[in-house]
C-alpha cells in the first residue's frame, strides 16, 4: 500500500503549487513504494513559515500546562497507534521490527516527559541586594522554530525535537529527510488529532537544497535545530552563525566501547553486536570502534566474529530477522568504499562486508555484518563515521592507553567500558571524554529523561531530550524580571 504524503501547513494538508511529488521506496525491496510525497520548494516553505508566525501570539500565551495536555493526549495516541507505526519505520527506513517499535517508544517517552515539564519550565526567585526588590527569571519560547531530522530516527528524532519546542511555545515546522517522509506525515497527523492548534504544527516535505536550507535560512525563522551528518551540520552551522541564529547540531560519532582484561566477555559481546550492529549500525550512537585490551584480544575478537557471521540478515518485518538492509544506494555504497578503504590501509576483514543478494534480498541494500582486525587508533575505518554494520577492534595494553585510544576522535557522542573493577570503571567514568559514558552496558541505548548530545564535532553543546542542560534549555530563552516595589531610586551596586 503506497501511503499518499502531502504538507501540513497552517492545520490543513496541502500539495506543492506546482504538483511534483518523489517517492519513497523501502530499503528492505525497492519493489516496494512506501510513500508518494508533495515535493515542497520556497513557495511551500513561505506558507508553512507565514501559518506559524500567526498561530504564534496565541499558542506562546496558552499556559504551559496546557500546552502539556497536549503533549499528554500525543503520547496516549501513539502508544495506541505504536504498532502500526513501528511497522511503518521498519518499512520506509528497514530497521527491525523490535526496533521500529522501540523508536516509536523513544517518542512516546518524550510527550509523555515533556507534557510533564508543562507543570514545571523553571526559572529561578534569588534574593536582591536591595530592599524592596526582587529578582527572578522566566523561560520565554524563541518563536518559530525550524526542525531538520534525519531518517534513522525516523519518529524519535523529530518527536524529542517537536515535544520540547512544543512545551516552551514555540511553533514549529518539520522538514524529515526525504527517506522518511511517510513516518514524519505519521507522527503529524497524530499531533493533529492531539488538538494543536493550527499553526502551531507544521510539515514540509522536500529536498535538502531546496526545501531544508531555505527553510533553515528563512528570515521567519528565529531558530534551528539539525540532526544529520557533520558535513551537512557544520554548514548549517556556517550559513546560520552569519544571521546569528540559534541553531542545536546533533551530528556523527565514532564511539568505541573499551573491554578490559577482566570484563564479562560473554557480557561484552552482547553489547558489542548490540551496539555495533543494530539499526545495521546507522545510528550516531553505534558502537563502531572495539578497543579491547591484548590480554583477551584474540579472542574476543574470534567470539565477535562468530556472533557477526550468524546474525541473520533479512526483511526487518520478519521477527527472525537479527538485522535489516542499509536505508539507500548511495549510504551502501559509502558502507562498501570503507570495506575497501580499511582492507587497503592493512587492517584485517575477519567476517562479512559483502552484499548479500539471496532470494529476495537482492531486491534490497543488505550487506554481512562486518568485523575489522588489527585495526590502528589512526586509521580511517577507525577515525571516520560509515554509518553501516562495520566494527573495528583495535587492541590496547592497559586502561589508560584504552581511555586514550577512546578519546582520540574528532568525536564524543558515547563510549562505554566492560570491566568488573569498581576502580577501572570509575576511572573510566572520569576520563572517558563523550557526552554520554555507559558502564557494563553498549553505547546505545540513552532515555530520554536525561540530556542527550555529544561533545566536540559531535553537536553543537545543545543537547537533546529532558533533563538538566537538556532541550528545554535551546528552545527556551530566560528573561530576568526585577522588580523594584520601594517606591523611590534604588541603586544597584552603589546603594551599599
Ligand atoms: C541516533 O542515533 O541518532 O541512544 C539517536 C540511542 C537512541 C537514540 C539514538 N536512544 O541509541
Amino acid at each position: 500500500m503506497t501511503e499518499m504524503v502531502r504538507n501540513f501547513i497552517a492545520g490543513a494538508w496541502s500539495d506543492a503549487e506546482d504538483g511534483r511529488r518523489f517517492e519513497s521506496r523501502s530499503p528492505a525491496d525497492l519493489r516496494e513504494t512506501v510513500a508518494s510525497v508533495t515535493l515542497s520548494g520556497r513557495s511551500e516553505v513561505d506558507r508553512a513559515v507565514a501559518g506559524a508566525r500567526a498561530a504564534l501570539p496565541e499558542w506562546r500565551l496558552l499556559p504551559a500546562p496546557r500546552r502539556g495536555e497536549l503533549l499528554f493526549r500525543t503520547a496516549e495516541l501513539l502508544l495506541a497507534n505504536k504498532e502500526r507505526l513501528g511497522a511503518l519505520v521498519t518499512r520506509e527506513m528497514g530497521k527491525v521490527l523490535s526496533e521500529g517499535l522501540g523508536d516509536v517508544q523513544e517518542a512516546i517517552d518524550i510527550a509523555y516527559y515533556m507534557a510533564g515539564e508543562g507543570r514545571r519550565l523553571q526559572g529561578e526567585t534569588v534574593p536582591s541586594e536591595l530592599p524592596d526588590k526582587e529578582c527572578r527569571s522566566v523561560r520565554e519560547p524563541i518563536g518559530v522554530v525550524a526542525l531538520v531530522t534525519p531518517w534513522n530516527f525516523p519518529i524519535a528524532i523529530p518527536a524529542w525535537k517537536m515535544c520540547a519546542a512544543l512545551i516552551c511555545g514555540n511553533c514549529v515546522i518539520l522538514k524529515p529527510s526525504s527517506e522518511t517522509p511517510a513516518c514524519a506525515a505519521a507522527l503529524i497527523e497524530i499531533l493533529h488529532q492531539a488538538g494543536f492548534p493550527a499553526g502551531v504544527v507544521n510539515l514540509v516535505c522536500g529536498p535538502g537544497p531546496e526545501a531544508g536550507e531555505y527553510l533553515l535560512t528563512h528570515p521567519g525563522v528565529d531558530a534551528a535545530s539539525f540532526t544529520g551528518s557533520c558535513a551537512a551540520g557544520e554548514a548549517v552551522e556556517q550559513r546560520l552563525a552569519r544571521l546569528h541564529r540559534p541553531v542545536a547540531l546533533e551530528m556523527g560519532g565514532k564511539n568505541a566501547i573499551l573491554v578490559m582484561d577482566d570484563a564479562d566477555l560473554e557480557l561484552a559481546l552482547e553489547g558489542a553486536v548490540w551496539g555495533g550492529f543494530g539499526t545495521s549500525g546507522q545510528r550516531c550512537t553505534a558502537a563502531s570502534r572495539l578497543v579491547v585490551h591484548e590480554r583477551v584480544y584474540g579472542r574476543f575478537v574470534e567470539m565477535l566474529a562468530g556472533r557477526a557471521s550468524g546474525l541473520r540478515r533479512g526483511n526487518g518485518l520478519d521477527r527472525a530477522t537479527d538485522v535489516g538492509p542499509l536505508v539507500n544506494e548511495s549510504q551502501f555504497k559509502k558502507v562498501q568504499d570503507y570495506i575497501g578503504i580499511g582492507q587497503a590501509e592493512g587492517a584485517q576483514l575477519v567476517t562479512g562486508g559483502e552484499r548479500v543478494t539471496s532470494g529476495a534480498l537482492g531486491y534490497g541494500f543488505f550487506m554481512a555484518p562486518a568485523v575489522f582486525s588489527g585495526v590502528k587508533r589512526g586509521m580511517r575505518i577507525a577515525q571516520e563515521e560509515i554509518f553501516g554494520p562495520v566494527v573495528s577492534v583495535i587492541p590496547c595494553s592497559s586502561l589508560a592507553e584504552g581511555i586514550d585510544i577512546v578519546n582520540d576522535s574528532k568525536f564524543g557522542l558515547s563510549s562505554a567500558i566492560y570491566s568488573r573493577d569498581l576502580n577501572t570503571t570509575a576511572r573510566a567514568e572520569r576520563e572517558l571524554a563523550t557526552g554520554i559514558v555507559y558502564v557494563n552496558a553498549s553505547t546505545i541505548g540513552a532515555e530520554v529523561q536525561l540530556p542527550f548530545g555529544g561533545w566536540r564535532h559531535s553537536g553543537s553543546g545543545h543537547p537533546e531530550a529532558g533533563g538538566k542542560g537538556g532541550a528545554i534549555d535551546f528552545f527556551s530563552r530566560m528573561k530576568v524580571i526585577y522588580r523594584d516595589y520601594s517606591g523611590k531610586l534604588q541603586k544597584a551596586q552603589i546603594d551599599r
